[in-house]
């Protein structure tokens, strides 16, 4: 590995700053956590640091979207899952956050909260001036060690993802470590044809990154499912209205644009699950109208895809297939979790939505590699190199000992 690890260090008695990443699903109604998968990985490395004093630093949501949160309940889950006290600052990088972190003791814990609260943390640097942010300059003087275990962050040039590495001694966490070794395994005897099914929410990010899985042979066939789905469907001129997301038409001519050039590798939907007063009604994509809210797959796109998915040699789905957190609306998603699940293919399944979906439906013995990153996972695959894993190999080349 050119990245330093956790067993590169002594860690007794030292004061290290971990960057998790435990951004989870959030119900949008009462604010609770959905799904705590991101919180229970991080388990591993904070047992790894059992003799230091441990801060830990989390993003949770946008700003402004509604799964943007503090971190109080994130610390009472992690608290209970590790059965022992987990300290919590509501703070990030002012004087309550710093003067929790000097007085911690060898052994504790200390959660700080969302840094998206802190302005900087909002914007992409490049390292070098991401090392001279406010949080960094503040921060970093309180630290031996900086820990990057946010595999699902790794794609963002955040100051606590690219800043610290350049001022303090770094190396990956368990997370990353296992990521990094498990996904360069697989892409080694990937086999194709290449399918992959796209969903989620965060179309702009997965429009960059499904271009060149095409240019790099990592994708035959490309599913769309979801927001994305709808994206595309659009530009096909099979949904006639606005679909109300920012940067809409510049997105919408983005997806023409691939279409007319890969026009043989997208499949769309045809057939949809629209929400008619709380009920699933289900219709062919030729029958929607411009007030109908789409929130999942139909009957025949899941039969369809479903059929790709098995004569595939590697697959990799990323992102639910409609709004699985409402009852009408997960099979969709349950049924492309089914048809991966028991292809004959190697699997990854990306990113905390699908993961959290994988473990409730007890299919997650069948996956080859499950993931909690979704967005940092696809560009991964594209062979793209992330800024974590530069920050990483930086560090690794200033402070490598051995
Ligand atoms: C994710 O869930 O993909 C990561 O936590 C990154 O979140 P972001 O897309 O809001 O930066």
């Amino acid at each position: 590995m050119k990245i330093l690890t956790l067993d590169d260090f002594d860690l007794k008695g030292k004061t290290v700053f971990v960057r998790m990443d435990m951004n989870c699903p959030i119900d949008p109604e009462t604010n609770e956590i959905l799904g705590t998968k991101r919180i229970e990985e991080a388990i591993e490395t904070l047992e790894s640091l059992k003799d230091s004093k441990v801060v830990i630093a989390s993003h949770q949501g946008r700003v402004g979207n509604s799964e943007y949160t503090g971190m109080n309940k994130h610390a009472e889950v992690l608290e209970k899952l590790m059965n022992r006290k987990i300290k919590y600052v509501e703070d990030t990088i002012g004087e309550a956050a710093q003067n929790a972190i000097k007085n911690l003791e060898d052994g504790e814990i200390l959660l700080l909260d969302n840094l998206r609260l802190c302005a900087e943390e909002n914007y992409e640097f490049k390292p070098e001036n991401a090392a001279k942010t406010i949080m960094v300059s503040r921060l970093s003087k309180l630290f031996d060690l900086c820990v990057l275990d946010s595999f699902p962050s790794a794609h963002r040039s955040h100051p606590s993802i690219v800043g610290f590495a350049q001022v303090l001694p770094a190396c990956a966490g368990r997370i990353v470590e296992r990521e990094v070794r498990n996904l360069d395994t697989i892409m080694t005897v990937a086999k194709a044809p290449h399918v992959i099914i796209l969903g989620g929410s965060k179309v702009p990010d997965r429009l960059e990154a499904i271009k060149l899985l095409i240019q790099n042979g990592r994708a035959d066939h490309v599913l769309l499912t979801g927001l994305i789905a709808n994206v595309f469907m659009r530009a096909q001129a099979r949904i006639k209205s606005p679909l109300g997301i920012k940067r809409e038409e510049e997105i919408v001519a983005k997806a023409h644009s691939l279409i007319g050039e890969y026009p043989d590798v997208f499949a769309t939907p045809v057939d949809v699950a629209i929400d008619k007063d709380g009920q699933r009604v289900e219709m062919d994509v030729r029958e929607i109208e411009k007030e109908d809210k789409i929130f999942d797959l139909g009957p025949k796109t899941i039969e369809y895809y479903s059929k790709l998915i098995s004569g595939a040699g590697t697959v990799f789905i990323s992102g639910p297939a409609g709004f699985f957190e409402k009852e009408n609306f997960k099979y969709g998603t349950t049924q492309m979790l089914n048809a991966v699940a028991n292809s004959m293919a190697t699997t990854i399944v990306s990113g905390g939505h699908l993961t959290t979906a994988l473990k409730q439906q007890g299919l997650a013995d069948k996956i080859n590699h499950i993931s909690t990153a979704g967005g940092a996972l696809v560009l991964y695959l594209t062979g793209e190199k992330l800024s974590m894993m530069k920050a990483l190999e930086y560090a690794a080349e200033k402070y490598r000992t051995k």
